[in-house]
């Protein structure tokens, strides 16, 4: 079996294009001592990975010109030259952007596909479920009886984000790009308001769903959006920093939030987070999380795309609003 890349090929400057890529067929890997061969079912695509493309310091070092496209996946082990796993295994880490991975057995884990298929693994139960799981409840510290924001809510991070907060008797209003999308977060996810962001200016509508003001923001967005929470955030609130993607694809134009010191008249506090920090608690959340799917209070939705070919232009639909949910590759 061959194998089938996707490689970076030049850094880009905004939105990622066809000759961001070198997509290619290549010899299938052979693992050595301590290394796995993985047959990749489902490829994690992440608003992330638009900013492991650019060169310079981040949480995370660049993808290095030439390297195969750094991804989330999950698959079956193929051949195996460390213990713990055997071909049949079904495993997930960081496979990249490909058809074979050949990876440290150290740097993979094992899945139960009884629980959930390949894509919800990268889904509520990935990275996009530990970061709502731990950016609402550590981070925010969110409270029964709050009211909570919560932008992207459609979104792999937001759309669990809201139905969380449900689960924890808040009073949640999301932020979504569309009546689709609305529709989708409240009756879907619970929420009790969504506001279309392509509709309109959100502050007034955003103002008029929370009258007693914002305990807490949870932002996937950056820009105008977090500009507009951050007028109506009540006494203490928590303004979480999971993620700016309006920004992502051109940082050079962001401004603000002109509006900061909204936080001092508050006695409010703003902080990011990286979820990798959560790393040793993963199985707490997993196992929550894993619990609502099973009572059924947990919904789980992915986009699931088929094609490594398609990654190029499957990637740039994150930065679009295609999706609805999880968005996932099926190579
Ligand atoms: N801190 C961490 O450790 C961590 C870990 C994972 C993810 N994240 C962050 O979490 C956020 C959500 O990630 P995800 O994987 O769940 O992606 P996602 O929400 O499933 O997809 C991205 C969504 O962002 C919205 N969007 C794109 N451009 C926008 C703009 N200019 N203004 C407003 N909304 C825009 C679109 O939804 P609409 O159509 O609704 O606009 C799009 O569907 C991202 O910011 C990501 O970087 C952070």
């Amino acid at each position: 079996m061959n194998n089938r890349t996707v490689r970076l090929a030049k850094r880009p400057s905004g939105l990622p294009g066809p000759d961001t890529w070198t997509i290619a067929d290549e010899p299938a890997p052979a693992p050595a001592e301590g290394e796995v061969l993985v047959e990749v079912k489902a490829i994690s695509l992440d608003p992330a990975m638009r900013g492991w493309l650019d060169e310079g310091k981040s949480y995370i070092p660049p993808v290095g010109l030439g390297e195969v496209m750094r991804a989330s996946g999950a698959g079956v082990v193929l051949a195996s030259r460390d213990p713990r796993f055997a071909p049949g295994d079904a495993v997930m880490g960081g496979l990249g952007v490909q058809r074979l991975a050949c990876v440290r057995g150290r740097d993979i884990e094992p899945i139960d596909l009884s629980v959930a298929p390949f894509e919800r693994w990268l889904g509520v139960l990935g990275i996009a479920g530990m970061t709502a799981w731990f950016g609402l409840f550590d981070v925010g510290a969110v409270q029964p009886g709050e009211t909570v924001v919560v932008s992207a809510a459609a979104g792999a991070v937001g759309g669990l984000v809201v139905q969380l907060a449900r689960r924890h008797g808040c009073r949640v209003v999301g932020i979504a790009g569309g009546p689709g999308k609305c529709r989708l977060v409240t009756e879907r996810y619970g929420a009790d308001a969504c506001i279309d962001h392509r509709a309109g200016p959100v502050r007034p509508a955003l103002a008029a769903a929370v009258p007693g003001g914002i305990q807490v923001y949870f932002d996937n967005v950056g820009g105008e959006i977090l500009e507009a929470a951050m007028t109506l955030l009540a006494r203490r609130a928590r303004v979480v920093i999971c993620g700016a993607i309006s920004g992502y694809n051109d940082f050079a134009s962001i401004r603000g939030p002109r509006n900061y010191l909204n936080l001092l008249v508050q006695r409010a506090r703003m902080e990011g987070f990286v979820v990798f920090d959560y790393a040793a608690r993963y199985p707490e959340a997993r196992a929550g999380i894993a619990d609502g799917l099973a009572d059924g209070s947990i919904t789980a939705v992915e986009d699931v795309r088929d094609g490594l070919d398609r990654f190029p232009e499957v990637l740039t639909e994150l930065y679009t609003g295609g999706n609805f949910g999880k968005l996932v590759l099926r190579p």
